[in-house]
Order: C-alpha cells, then structure tokens, then sequence
C-alpha cells in the first residue's frame, strides 16, 4: 500500500520540471492525480512515460483563471470521485532589474506566482469543506521568505506573499480538518534552469551549497510528498526548506 492509496490529488504546473517529479512521486505512491497545466507537449510526453493504466487526467489551464481553476476541481471529482490534495507548484521567474520591470510583468508575476494560490484554494475548499480533510501545498521558494538576489524582485516578492497566504489560510481553513503548508526549493536542476542559466552560472550555485550539488525534482517531490501523506496530520501552517543546506551558508567555503 502507497502513502497516498485511495488518495486523488490535483498538480497545477505537473507537466515539467518539480511537478512532473511530484506527479510521479505521487502516482507511486498510489495516488490518482489530475494534471493541470498550460504545456500540452511536456504533459503529453510526461503521461507517455507513465505505466498504461496510471490514474492521470489532464487539464489544460491556466492557474491564473477562475474558470480555469474550478474546472480542474470539478474534474478531480468527476473523474476520481473525490479530492484529497492540492499542489499548486506552477510558476514562473523572469529575471529583470526593477528599474527594467514593466507593470505587465510584474502584474503578470504576481498573478502566475500568487493569485493562482488564491484562486485554487477558493476552488478546491469546496470539495475539501464537503470531506472534512484535504492538504493544500504551495510551491514557494527561498527566495523571497529567505534571501534573494538582484532581478527578482516580483518573483521574490510574490514567493514571500505565498508564505503570508500559506499562515492565514491554515487558520481558516483548520476547523474543516484542512492543512495548508508551503515548500521552500532552492536551486533545483530543471529544464527551465539549463536553458535560462549559463552553465558557469550553475557552476557558481553548485558551489554555494554545503551539500555540494543542485536539487532535483525528486528532492522537493519528496517533501511534498510528506507534507501531502497522513504523517504530516499535524502539521499546517509551515513551510519546508529543500536547499541542501545553501540558506545557512554565511559565505563560500
Ligand atoms: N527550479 C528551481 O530552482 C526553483 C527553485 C525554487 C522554487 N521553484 C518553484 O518551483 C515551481 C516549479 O518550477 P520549475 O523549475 O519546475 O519550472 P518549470 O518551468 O519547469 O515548471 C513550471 C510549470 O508551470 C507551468 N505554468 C507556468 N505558468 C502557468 C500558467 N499560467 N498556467 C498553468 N501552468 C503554468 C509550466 O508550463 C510548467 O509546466 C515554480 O513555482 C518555481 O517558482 C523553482
């Protein structure tokens, strides 16, 4: 039996990257599981990869639509008859100087970032309030609740925002048997990474972690998938570092 068995779990942003490694780690662990994202091409080769019979629907949106994000509820139970988890992992992170970021980008951060966190919580509390029990779970990040660096200023500021929302909302949502916590990944080796990072650049990350090398997908699957199983029934409110130890670290050994 997998920590999830008989759980249905929803994953907006599963298509690549830490997503896909939570809808894998997920599905492993028994779970059904309704993809939501706007890359058709990354979740139709994700879902090829997958065992023949795998519980996996998918959902094209976009996180920053209401619409978008009640469909996807609505499809969870529709199709699984239940809904048990919501990750919210999608999320984007231009790098612009501030003196260089237009309104539009900055609006267009913090709604990707942000306000999908809000507008997927509103529709999944429905079905969640109706079972008395559900875990919600944001993909923050350490930058922004914990450092940051020059060009990630809205990135930064939306991450920060999602700690915020993470707190209120476990105060609110606890009395319908709902946990709401939040992961914090450092640098994780995406595909996204290697194309918008110069290999020099990574270099120069791998180096600023005491552990020595990048995250990967798995790492931060694994932490989602804690915070999603019955062991973590304790635990709302919080957020989980993944960071291989690089927010400790005062400077470069
Ligand atoms: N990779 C890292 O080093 C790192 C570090 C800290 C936090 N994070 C966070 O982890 C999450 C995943 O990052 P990743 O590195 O895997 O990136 P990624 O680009 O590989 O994956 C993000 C996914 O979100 C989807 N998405 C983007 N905008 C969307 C929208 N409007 N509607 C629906 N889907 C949308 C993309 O299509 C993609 O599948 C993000 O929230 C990111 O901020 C990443």
């Amino acid at each position: 039996m997998g920590r999830l068995a008989g759980k249905v779990a929803i994953v907006i942003g599963g298509a690549r990257g830490i997503g896909a490694g939570i809808v894998t780690r997920f599905l492993e662990e028994g779970a059904s599981v309704v993809i939501g994202d706007m890359d058709e091409e990354s979740a139709a080769d994700l879902m090829a990869g997958l065992p023949e019979f795998a519980p996996v629907r998918f959902v094209r949106m976009d996180v920053t639509s209401a619409a978008d994000n009640r469909r996807i509820a609505e499809t969870a139970e529709g199709a699984f008859g239940r809904l048990d988890i919501l990750c919210q992992n999608a999320g984007i992170y231009p790098w612009t100087m501030i003196e260089d970021v237009s309104e539009e980008e900055w609006d267009h951060v913090l709604a990707v970032n942000l306000k999908s966190a809000f507008l997927s919580l509103r529709a999944c509390l429905p079905a969640m309030k109706r079972q008395g029990s559900g875990r919600m779970i944001f993909t923050a990040s350490i930058t922004g609740p914990r450092v940051s660096s020059p060009g990630h200023s809205h990135y930064a500021a939306s991450k920060a925002g999602l700690v915020g929302l993470i707190r209120s909302a476990c105060i609110e949502l606890a009395p319908y048997g709902i946990t709401v916590n939040g992961l914090e990944p450092g640098n994780v080796l995406t595909d996204a990474i290697t194309r918008s990072r110069s290999p020099e650049f990574i270099a120069g990350m791998e180096r600023s972690v005491p552990l020595g090398r990048l995250g990967t997908p798995a790492d931060v699957a694994n932490a989602c998938l804690y915070l999603a199983s019955d062991d973590a029934s304790y635990i709302t409110g919080t957020t989980i570092v993944i960071d291989g130890g690089q927010i400790v670290c005062e400077s470069k050994p």
